[in-house]
Formats: C-alpha cells, sequence, structure tokens
C-alpha cells in the first residue's frame, strides 16, 4: 500500500514493541534506494545510496530515536538526554516535542552545523554547549542519566539499535538479497553495529540468503578505530563524526571480523571530494560526513581492493541542508547583475 506508517508499525513483529506501546512516529524510514551511475562507471560496480537525509529531522538517528523515543515513553520517562555531534540532538529534540517529553542535548562548543542547532531550538530542547569534544559530552551525559532522573538516547541505548537496524532490511526489501558490500561512515559506530545487526537478523531468518561485507570509514583525523587508539583531540571538517573514542568500538571491530570486512581511514580531502562528485554527478546533496562512506568506496577500488561486477551500497547518512558552510565556500562568489537580459546573457556566455 502507498501508506507508510512508519518503521516501527512496518517492521513490528522484528522489533521490541507490544500492543500496548505508544508508539511515536514521524513516519521515518522507507528512504530511497538510489542507482548511482557515476559511482558504478567509476567502480566497475553496482552502486546505490541508501539516501537517510530523506528522513523526517533529515538524518538516518531518526530510526533509532522513534524506538528510543517509544520506549522511554513506555517506561514512564518524563525527560530524555543525550550528547550529539548535531543530528542525533536534532532527532531526540523533535521526537521528544512529538512525545510531549523535555529534551536536554550537550554539544560540543562550536563544532556542529548550524542547520543542527536550528533544529535542538526550534523543537524546543534545552541545549547546553560544553567545553570539550563529543566524548566529553557522552561520558557527561551518561553521568548525568545515572545520577538524575533522566533517560539517555544515545546509541548505547540498545533500542536505538534496533530503530536503526531496519535500513537493512529496507535495502533486502528493495534489491530481493543483502548487496556483497555495504559501505558507511563511522562515527561512534552505533550504526554500523545496527547494519550489521539487520543483516545477520535477516540472513537468520529467510529474507536474505547472505550478508555483506561492512565496509566503516572514519576521518583520518578521527580515527581511533582505524590507529588502534583513542584520539585525544580528534580533528575533522566531518563534524557528526569528530569522535575519538567510540561507545560501540568493540562491536564495529565485530561487524567488520564477523562480516569479512574493513574499517579504514579517509582524509578530509577525499571526503570533500566525495560530497562534491556526489552533488554535481548523484545529484545527492548529503552533509561532510556522509561522503566518507563513499570516499572510502572509491578509496578502496583505486587502491584495487574492489573486485568487479560487486552490488555495493553506501549509506549516505545526512542532509546536506544541514551544513551549507561545505557547499557555498567551495564554490565560486554568486555575480551580480542589474535587471537587464544582456547582461544576463553575457554573464551565461549565451
Ligand atoms: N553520519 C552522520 C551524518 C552522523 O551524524 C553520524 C553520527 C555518523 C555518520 C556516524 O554514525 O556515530 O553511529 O557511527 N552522529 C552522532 C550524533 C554522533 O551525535 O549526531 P555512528
Amino acid at each position: 500500500s502507498p501508506y507508510w506508517p512508519g518503521l516501527i508499525e512496518a517492521y513490528r513483529h522484528r522489533l521490541p514493541v507490544s500492543p500496548s506501546t505508544p508508539v511515536v512516529t514521524l513516519q521515518e524510514g522507507a528512504t530511497p534506494l538510489v542507482p548511482a551511475p557515476e559511482l558504478s562507471r567509476r567502480t566497475g560496480c553496482d552502486v546505490w545510496l541508501k539516501v537517510e537525509g530523506a528522513n523526517p529531522t533529515g538524518s538516518f538517528k531518526d530510526r533509532g530515536m522513534t524506538m528510543a523515543i517509544t520506549k522511554a515513553l513506555e517506561e514512564g520517562a518524563k525527560a530524555v538526554i543525550c550528547a550529539s555531534t548535531g543530528n542525533t540532538s536534532a532527532s531526540a529534540a523533535a521526537y521528544a516535542a512529538r512525545a510531549g517529553l523535555t529534551c536536554a542535548v550537550l554539544v560540543p562548543q562550536g563544532k556542529i552545523a548550524t542547520g543542527k542547532l536550528a533544529q535542538a531550538l526550534v523543537h524546543g530542547a534545552t541545549l547546553l554547549q560544553v567545553q570539550g569534544n563529543f566524548d566529553d559530552c557522552l561520558a557527561l551525559a551518561s553521568k548525568l542519566a545515572i545520577d538524575y532522573p533522566v533517560s539517555l538516547v544515545n546509541s548505547v541505548n540498545q533500542y536505538r539499535i534496533e530503530g536503526q537496524k531496519t535500513a537493512s532490511f529496507e535495502i533486502v526489501d528493495v534489491l530481493g538479497d543483502a548487496p556483497d558490500v555495504h559501505c558507511l561512515p563511522v562515527g561512534n559506530a552505533g550504526n554500523i553495529t545496527a547494519y550489521w545487526q539487520g543483516y545477520r537478523e535477516y540472513a537468520a531468518d529467510g529474507p536474505a540468503t547472505r550478508t555483506p561485507r561492512m565496509w566503516g570509514f572514519q576521518a583520518a583525523g578521527a580515527a581511533p578505530i582505524v590507529r588502534g587508539a583513542v584520539v585525544e583531540r580528534p580533528e575533522t571538517i566531518a563534524t557528526a563524526i569528530r569522535i575519538g573514542n567510540p561507545a560501540s568500538w568493540t562491536k564495529a571491530l565485530a561487524a567488520r571480523d564477523e562480516s569479512g570486512g574493513r574499517i579504514d581511514a579517509v582524509t578530509d580531502r577525499a571526503i570533500l571530494a566525495a560530497y562534491r562528485l556526489l552533488a554535481r554527478t548523484e545529484a545527492v546533496f548529503v552533509e561532510p560526513a556522509s561522503a566518507a562512506s563513499v570516499a572510502g568506496l572509491l578509496q578502496v577500488a583505486e587502491a584495487g581492493g574492489l573486485e568487479r561486477g560487486q552490488r555495493v551500497v553506501c549509506t549516505v547518512t545526512g542532509n546536506g541542508l544541514k551544513d551549507p558552510e561545505w557547499a557555498i565556500s567551495g564554490a565560486p562568489a554568486p555575480v551580480t547583475i542589474p535587471v537587464d537580459s544582456a547582461a544576463a546573457a553575457a554573464q551565461l556566455g549565451l
């Protein structure tokens, strides 16, 4: 049917909900799986983009948040809290508003994109800018959730993972089976954990005959999993994944190793190149962190690490409008003209 009720209703039998659970939804999920002809041409593979920026608040976080806020409400919570590089806070603020819950968010001062800040504020969250990085914010939020009556909705909350695993279900439902390779950006490592759980469940229960190799990509200046050590001062232009001590570190390693996959680093330069390529050729506008999946795919392909003919899905995690600064700074300054067709034609080279 053309009506999409949101992912909890769509995958109810695979999620920890009961008939009396008060579902909080903005009809997230059912995001486009778009063929990527230019990436397919460059890699000799069959590449698809899972466009998670099409979710209600513009990122994949809505998948986890519909579950986390639903369960918080069911358990009688009055307030929720999260640490965030921006997208989690935007999503938590929206779903908390929908549920009538109070929402507090802790973000690294000066290090979250303007659009995300706007979302948290417009949905009525209480926002604290912390003089530290995301890892400091998460430690603080975790402590507050232990000491005070407030529920933590970061991806250490298993309900977040349960919601986010539905992206794998959707991909298999559309393609008819799991792809050979799945690429995604890695920050706090909740999403790679969730996709891997979803693929495994579908392979165990029948809808898929196999699982993909999981390829995760961290920004080079914030690549603790690749380096095998905490990064005390993570730095990258991809602020969404500016994380030095991921909460789901060991689960990301398990996803990598159990799937026969890889977790590699991509430079900011490669991230921005992929960001522009996606916008100009595939016409998909993502935020910089999202382009890490595509930067990584191209990097592995160029190094000869990808056989031709494979089916590849890249998750692009967030909408480009959240962080428009990079779109504007990379483009020529607009030209101003009088109200005059000859002037316009001259500028346009017509
Ligand atoms: N892409 C985007 C756009 C993100 O916002 C995040 C994480 C990731 C990728 C990485 O996903 O953490 O599950 O490995 N953003 C979190 C936040 C940290 O607070 O919004 P992950």
